[in-house]
């Protein structure tokens, strides 16, 4: 069980309204109160902030924003003393534009050794005007760039983050080190931003179908030039040895958005990462047979490289999964919503969420938690526009309201200032002025609260062993699904009608109250059968 910390949202210690380390130090307590195993650490190295953090201008050192290294030194020592796990965000696909590779590479002539480490070509048409090829930016608009002496460079985000050229041994000599560098300081493993964007087809070709970040969800298919390409397996081969060269389990996590499962699961081979991402999981509609097919092939896609099968509902890089779910479409990777777009329907959305969560807290494999979930935050839907900060907004033209909803700093106590996020109001994108409900004060110690909800589904799920199954689907209906994961059984109603319980059925959570034996609508109850 990962929890993950987006350090700019999670605690302020300093009062200017962003996030830090030593935030982040005094509030473990509430980490190991939950009942997670390890957190995980969006980025928090120096960097202009064009991509919040993941745009890296030095890849060992901690930006002042967030504190110092001394800082971090003492977040992973208090982690390691609470039995929490830290794992860390490497960000290889790109640096930062303000990272000394890019600056020097910027100041050499075209064709030099400084400008191998990216990918710098020149353009087509007359006078080499034209991108070098068809290619569009993840945030929106072309995805190339181009210099005053006329040569382009890749970016597949931001132009404030250039793409590496993952050909050049000195890039894959680089990162070697920095694995070492952040491995020496005691961090137990790196999830590994953009883990299938490192290679790119070596002739660029162009490619007309739409581009996400997304990579093309059947096999039969041909896959995007930027794309899950063969050769970032050697990578993740060599950096696998460095890892098991450390003592003790260091681990190598990978953000691959590749479909199908079959696909991701060459990540995880036992020669390379140790879990991937299953965004195919994140993105699966709300319904008995969605969930059925999402749950059955990730597992089989595992099973057969022998590596754990993971599960995720919500990120940084998505809707929250409260608000999700009450949007009425229930899947797709939706790119935020503002203010005049429909608005969820938060009650249903939270009551979804609840059964969501408790259905894949009981799923064999390792579940990672976004900060704020265990309260049900909800997206923020109606930030103003002017606050927003993710280049997802202008890079789009206005037509993507991007990430920033679900990067609000997360509420602790409802009557302190900015929810006692911080010792001040301040707040880098404003809260909602009704997330007083959602303090963890407000929660804690309340039965039938979220926050009460994760605890208790953390503490069985330890105790009953979940994370290592064996998982057998009892039922697989339209409606509802059953499975049992060891002695617990569990089921989740997602028809009209409440779905009666089994004689015998004792049990020992469930995601809202029942009715009589009977379990309503958008919900999950685990028991035993006696
Ligand atoms: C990953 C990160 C996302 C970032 C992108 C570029 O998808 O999760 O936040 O914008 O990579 O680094």
């Amino acid at each position: 069980m990962i929890y993950q910390v987006y350090p700019r949202s999670f605690a302020d210690s300093g009062g200017d309204g962003i996030g830090d380390l030593p935030g982040i130090t005094s509030r473990l307590d509430h980490l190991a109160e939950l009942g997670v195993d390890a957190l995980w650490l969006s980025p928090f190295y120096p960097s202009p902030q064009a991509d919040a953090g993941y745009d890296v201008a030095d890849y060992r050192d901690v930006d002042p924003l967030f504190g110092t290294l001394a800082d971090a030194d003492k977040l992973i020592a208090e982690a390691k003393a609470r039995g929490l796990r830290v794992i860390v965000d490497l960000v290889p696909n790109h640096t930062s534009s303000a990272h000394r590779w890019f600056t020097e590479a910027v100041a050499a002539a075209p064709g030099s050794p400084e400008r191998q480490r990216y990918v710098f070509r020149d353009g087509k048409g007359p006078d080499g005007a034209e991108p070098p090829n068809d290619w569009v930016s993840v945030f929106g608009g072309p995805a190339w760039t181009r210099l005053p002496d006329g040569q382009w460079y890749l970016h597949l985000f931001d132009s404030g983050q250039p793409d590496l050229n993952w050909d050049n041994p000195e890039v894959r000599a680089e990162f070697l080190d920095v694995l070492r560098f952040w491995l020496d300081r005691g961090v137990d493993g790196f999830r590994v931003d953009v883990a299938h964007g490192l290679i790119k087809q070596a002739d660029l070709a162009d490619w007309q179908e739409p581009q996400e970040i997304l990579s093309g969800s059947e096999v039969d298919k041909p896959r995007p030039p930027m794309w899950d390409q063969d050769g970032v397996h050697e990578i993740y081969r060599e950096w696998r040895r460095v890892l098991d060269s450390y003592p003790g389990e260091r681990i190598l996590v990978a953000e691959a958005w590749v479909e199908p499962a079959e696909r991701l699961a060459r990540y995880v081979r036992p020669d390379e990462m140790h879990q991937a991402f299953n965004f195919e999981y994140l993105l699966a509609a709300w319904t008995a047979p969605a969930q059925y097919a999402v749950i059955t092939r990730s597992l089989e896609a595992t099973d057969s490289v022998g590596a754990p099968t993971t599960w995720v509902l919500s990120n940084h890089d998505v809707v929250r999964h409260a608000s999700r779910l009450g949007l009425g479409t229930a899947s797709g990777r939706a790119n935020g919503v503002g203010v005049d777009d429909p608005q969820p329907d938060a009650a249903l959305g939270l009551r979804r969420a609840r059964a969501a969560s408790l259905l894949m807290l009981a799923l064999p494999g390792s579940a990672y938690l976004y900060q704020g979930e265990e309260l049900g935050l909800p997206e923020h839907t109606t930030l103003p526009d002017e606050a927003r900060q993710d280049p997802t907004w202008a890079r789009s033209g206005h037509t993507e309201r991007g990430r920033d909803g679900c990067r609000v700093p997360i509420p602790w106590e409802a009557d302190a200032p900015s929810y006692g996020f911080g010792p001040t109001d301040a707040s880098w994108l404003p809260q909602p002025s009704t997330w007083a409900e959602y303090a963890l004060d407000r929660q804690r110690g309340v039965p039938g609260s979220t926050y009460e909800l994760y605890r208790t589904a953390l503490r069985l799920r330890r105790e009953h062993a979940l994370a290592r199954g064996p998982l057998r689907f009892l039922s697989s209906g339209d409606e509802v699904l059953t499975f049992t994961n060891g002695d617990l059984t569990v089921l989740t109603n997602f028809g009209a009608d409440p779905a009666p319980l089994p004689a015998g059925a004792q049990v020992l959570v469930s995601s809202a109250p029942l009715d009589d034996d009977a379990v309503p609508t958008d919900v999950t109850v685990w028991f035993r059968v006696v």
